[in-house]
């Protein structure tokens, strides 16, 4: 087995709470509390791709995301940190929000190139023309496809899992729910809980793809890691289940009915979820665990992304 290494970047382990919301007792684990400006889910999984960067000693790194992506923003810190310059290629355009996300990729430097949703589609091959523009004026670049989800970047979330067993007794889970954009988190976790031979539930809450393509994602990417690095553990299929239904207003947008939601649980919390990610898993969970499901132990992972509230702060304030 092939353990890669990593650069120190995270706050952890996270802390994990015990919270009661709306008379239903919860653990909640605080991934949003990594860092500050370089905080979220992300930041575990750029230990090991800036570990990979700096080995290959690049000076400039090509990320991807949309305008609000909090992956692009973490990375654009993590290269502020490691003197690396960052360029950004995101769904969005020049008259987008300078607000949260985008303010602190602006605010640090960050090269942007805005993408129509079409080209957004052809984003690996920009970025690796433009790169290979870059390499043969002499630069080093290194490109972090979407969402850092690469078979190594999931290691951040395969160590998770070993974090959390040093924290609780996982036994006494059944499983572990998050929002799921490139996969990789999820991808990350079954891998984990394959290694460690634990029979975990992965639930994740598709923000972005639809159930089908999530799910084949998240597969492929932790079957290319076992492959990769040679690990000794096979993933069971039926410990991932997407939760599909929860952003029909699409990506970039969160339903009135979602922030009222995660506006009580802020109040009665003090816990700020984001639009895109969290608010939608928090209130799959809501819907399907804690008023269904009741008595099953699943813990809520909160991955981050409280720059994207600021983005959408009048609708946090009017719901
Ligand atoms: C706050 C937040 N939660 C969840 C996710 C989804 O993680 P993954 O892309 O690993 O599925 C992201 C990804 O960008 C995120 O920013």
């Amino acid at each position: 087995m092939l353990i890669p290494k990593k650069i120190q970047l995270a706050n952890i382990p996270s802390p994990i709470q015990e919270i009661v919301f709306d008379g239903y007792p919860f653990l909640i684990k605080r991934d949003d509390l990594t860092g500050l400006e370089l905080s979220g889910n992300k930041v575990r999984k750029l230990e090991y791709l800036f570990y990979q960067a700096k080995k290959e000693r690049a000076d400039i790194i090509f990320t991807t995301g949309g305008d609000q992506s909090n992956h692009a923003r973490a990375t654009v810190i993590a290269s502020a940190k490691c003197s690396m310059k960052s360029n950004l290629f995101l769904w969005g355009s020049e008259s987008s929000k300078i607000e949260g996300n985008l303010f602190i990729d602006k605010f640090l430097g960050a090269q942007i190139s805005f993408l129509n949703k079409n080209d957004f589609l052809n984003v690996n091959q920009i970025m690796f023309e433009q790169s290979r523009k870059l390499k043969m004026e002499g630069k080093k670049v290194y490109v972090i496809p979407e969402g850092g989800s690469t078979t190594l970047g999931i290691w951040g979330y395969i160590s998770f899992i070993q974090e959390l067993e040093n924290q609780i007794n996982i036994k006494n889970i059944q499983g572990i729910l998050s929002a799921s954009g490139s996969g990789g988190t999820a991808a990350g976790m079954l891998v984990g809980a394959a290694l460690l031979n634990l029979n975990l539930k992965i639930f994740c809450v598709n923000v972005l793809y639809d159930q089908e393509k999530i799910k084949k994602r998240i597969l492929d990417l932790a079957e290319g890691c076992i492959l990769d690095y040679k690990l000794k553990c096979k993933i069971k299929e039926e410990n991932l289940e997407v939760i599909d239904g929860y952003s029909e207003e699409g990506y970039k947008n969160v339903s009135e009915n979602k922030v009222k939601l995660i506006k009580n649980f802020a109040r009665g919390s003090g816990i700020i979820l984001d639009p895109a990610y969290t608010a939608k898993a928090f209130v799959a969970y809501y819907e399907e665990f804690l008023k269904k499901r009741k008595g099953k132990k699943v813990l809520f992972l909160h991955t981050g992304g409280i720059f994207g509230a600021f983005a959408k702060k009048m609708q946090y304030l009017k719901a």
